[in-house]
């Protein structure tokens, strides 16, 4: 299990969240039609890195991945909604995701903003199912606590609205920056510490791998942004473009293209060190690092 390879860590444990992802949404006594919409976008694929990262970070720790199954299965739900919403017309109007027809081309606006809303609001609920795990109430509300600030308007949702603020402006480095943190960054980030706190890492470790999801965030938004140009729309499985047709601050735009690669290659080297200054068993966090750094999807 110590030396497990990273693409047999990723077969198990997505299986497994991809079960409970499903299950939990299939036993919702809610109407038909929604639950299909929820379904239809959890069910496209995905990478899973958020999940991964959790597990991964627990596995450092050398304690039992699956302590995590439920924050993992709730953070997958809000990464889930947040793209449902992403692509809606009056955020970045596109047409594919995940190899498929985006949620409101297939259900309708107004059935894939409430499968959004439906799939943010369950990820809370099944964090409270933890209480079935053993877990201390404590370490429960924290987490619970983690995750809402992360996913709300102090994080994610405060960077998407400062990403559309960001249309048709100039904007610096540091601008750009916190929108990546923010938006995209915050929900690595959380995923991380939930493994952590989870796996009983002291506030030390915490903080620093919270430096390392710092780094991690930027590199993983950077690549997207690197990806919208010159990525292979059948292999990224949404649409090549999108960003210089809604005229967004991305890293490529702001620093050139060549500029956008060292800059990535710079936080991803800043990821490791932090990692390395650990003394964790960090070899499937340093694979998923080096995945983030050269994904093409
Ligand atoms: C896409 O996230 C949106 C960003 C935050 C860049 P992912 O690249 O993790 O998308 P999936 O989950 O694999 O589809
Ligand atoms: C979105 O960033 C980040 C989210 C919170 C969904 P992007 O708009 O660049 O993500 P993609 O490229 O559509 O996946
Ligand atoms: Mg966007
Ligand atoms: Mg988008
Ligand atoms: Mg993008």
């Amino acid at each position: 299990m110590n030396n497990i390879s990273l693409s047999a860590f990723t077969e198990m444990y997505k299986n497994l969240l991809e079960e409970e992802l499903k299950k939990n949404v299939e036993t919702l006594g809610a109407p038909t039609n929604l639950k299909d919409s929820m379904l239809y976008s959890l069910n496209a694929g995905g990478k899973r890195i958020r999940p991964l990262l959790l597990f991964a970070t627990i596995h450092a720790y050398g304690k039992d991945p699956l302590k995590g199954l439920l924050p993992a299965t709730a953070i997958e739900m809000i990464h889930t909604y947040s793209l449902i919403h992403d692509d809606l017309p009056s955020m970045d109007d596109d047409d594919l995701r995940r190899g498929l027809p985006t949620n409101h081309k297939v259900y309708g606006e107004a059935t894939a903003i409430l499968a959004g809303d439906a799939l943010l609001t369950y990820s809370f609920q099944l964090m409270t199912n933890m209480t079935e795990q053993n877990i201390p109430a404590e370490i429960i509300i924290t987490t619970i606590s983690l995750l809402a600030e992360a996913a709300g308007a102090e994080g994610m949702v405060g960077g998407q609205v400062a990403d559309i603020e960001g249309e048709n402006k100039v904007l610096n480095q540091r601008e750009l920056e916190q929108i990546h943190l923010h938006k995209t960054g915050k929900l690595l980030e959380v995923s991380i510490t939930i493994g952590a706190i989870l796996a009983g890492a002291t506030s030390t470790e915490i903080k620093t791998l919270k430096q390392f999801a710092y780094h991690l965030g930027l590199a993983f938004q950077i690549r997207d942004d690197i990806l919208d140009l010159e990525g292979d729309e059948a292999i990224i499985g949404k649409p090549v473009g999108s960003d210089m047709d809604n005229d967004k601050s991305t890293y490529p735009k702001i620093l050139t293209m060549d500029g956008a690669k060292r800059e990535l290659d710079v936080h991803i080297k800043q990821a490791k060190d932090h990692l390395a200054g650990l003394h964790l068993d960090s070899a499937l966090l340093e694979a998923i690092t080096d995945l983030i750094a050269d994904r093409n999807n």
